[in-house]
């Protein structure tokens, strides 16, 4: 199984992160991983960190000659805010010295891990919180699941994401998003990001990314921010991933954890998701046919996974993602130490963070997807799974 673990803070002097668990043989090439990392980076309301920091992760084991050894990869990000006010940050987050003379933080924000974080580690000052709780941890998170995503697309396995609701502009409906999308899923899901990628926002339709641009100035220009909701489609899955005989083998369960497990996440939904709690039977369920060949359904509302199983139709999953809690409006809080009243100091922050999370959830999905390919087909080496796979397939 692949399983991989980020280290590092937001101002420290960078991100490692060790991915293990990926069979012998895989082509990874740092390139591959500097693709996620650059789209993560773009995207319209970024903040002023994104705007001049080039991530690229350095491989320091694991790969050989381009391709895996079946050790654990390391990977390095260097946190190029650290080297830039190289006067400010190693002082801040100096690993020897003592903290005295450098000023606490103290007023949390609300939305942020900063509160509830101080006060579970009894931490006085909300620094060390705000340094591993940061977004800046996804850069690592995707340099990892872009391995995961390597594995996949050698069998076939694309996934790619595009963002469906920022603030009150969004489709109207499931069909409405179906009818951007699916005469693309035959090209493979990849088509799908790097079409989206063409709008600052990352979403497929022209007028709508433009009403999007305009929700996101609008509440620039009010001091406040916003968050939306995505749709990740992965294509090329075998029917057969998961399964429905233990709670923790549900594929749409493991997907629900991933997503959530990320940053700023707080809705998740498989298919027509939330929807389908309020139409009849016969408007949600996908009838089944064969057409001489194979099992087909007319349509995908199931979004790809029935019974915790993957069908073969493509998965489709949505996630929504609250506004940014660092906004130029202060809101109220409590300073932690002199439990006065007080309002959120403003810090350097996105307005919209969601065209480049979309990026970081492609990412995330990737090691549930490979997790489950590699339960069923799993071997040694790229050639022994690529055997079982084939045989799969043929029979
Ligand atoms: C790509 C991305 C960028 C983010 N950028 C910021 C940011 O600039 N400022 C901020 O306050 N929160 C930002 N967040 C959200 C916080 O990291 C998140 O709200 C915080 O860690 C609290 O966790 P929770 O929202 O899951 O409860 C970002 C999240 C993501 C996924």
């Amino acid at each position: 199984m692949i399983r991989y673990i980020t280290a590092g803070e937001s101002h420290g002097p960078g991100l490692t992160g060790i991915v293990e668990g990926v069979p012998a043989g895989l082509a990874i090439h740092e390139d591959d991983i500097a693709e996620h990392l650059a789209r993560r980076q773009k995207g319209y309301g970024r903040g002023g960190r994104m705007a001049w920091e080039k991530d690229r992760a350095i491989i320091g084991s694991g790969v050989r000659f381009g391709k895996t050894m079946a050790g654990p990869i390391s990977l390095y990000l260097e946190n190029r805010a650290f080297e830039k006010d190289k006067a400010n940050w190693p002082v801040v987050m100096n690993k020897e010295s003592e903290a005295e003379g450098i000023e606490k933080i103290t007023l949390p924000r609300p939305g942020h891990a900063d509160l509830v974080g101080a006060q579970k580690f009894r931490f006085d000052d909300i620094r060390p919180v705000i340094e591993r709780s940061s977004a800046r941890e996804t850069g690592m998170r995707v340099a990892c699941c872009s391995i995961a995503r390597q594995f996949l697309k050698h069998f076939g396995i694309e996934i790619g994401g595009h963002v469906i609701r920022i603030g009150a502009a969004g489709y109207d409906s499931w069909e409405a998003a179906r009818a951007q999308t699916d005469s693309m899923f035959p090209d493979g899901a990849e088509s799908i990001y790097k079409k989206a990628d063409e709008s600052e926002v990352r979403c497929l339709d022209a007028t709508l990314s433009d009403a999007m641009v305009e929700e996101i100035k609008k509440y620039r220009k009010a001091g406040s921010s916003l968050g939306g909701v995505y749709e990740i489609i992965v294509t090329g899955v075998p029917v057969g991933l998961g399964s429905y005989t233990h709670w923790d083998q549900k594929l749409d369960g493991k997907i629900a954890q991933a997503i959530l497990g990320t940053q700023a996440m707080k809705g998740v939904e498989i298919g027509l998701g939330f929807e389908a709690g309020a139409k009849p039977g016969h408007e949600v369920h996908d009838e089944i046919t064969h057409d001489g060949n194979a099992f087909t359904r007319g349509s995908n509302r199931a979004g790809g996974i029935e019974g915790g199983m993957s069908t073969g139709m493509p998965i489709i999953i949505r996630g929504a993602m609250k506004p940014i809690p660092t906004m130029l409006n202060p809101l109220g809080t409590v300073d932690m130490h002199s439990l006065e009243a007080q309002e959120t100091r403003y810090e350097r922050s996105d307005v919209c963070a969601l065209p480049r999370a979309v990026v970081v959830a492609e990412s995330v999905i990737a090691p549930v997807i490979a997790n489950a390919f590699l339960k069923k087909f799993g071997g040694d080496s790229i050639s022994e799974i690529e055997e079982r796979y084939q045989e799969y397939k043929q029979g």
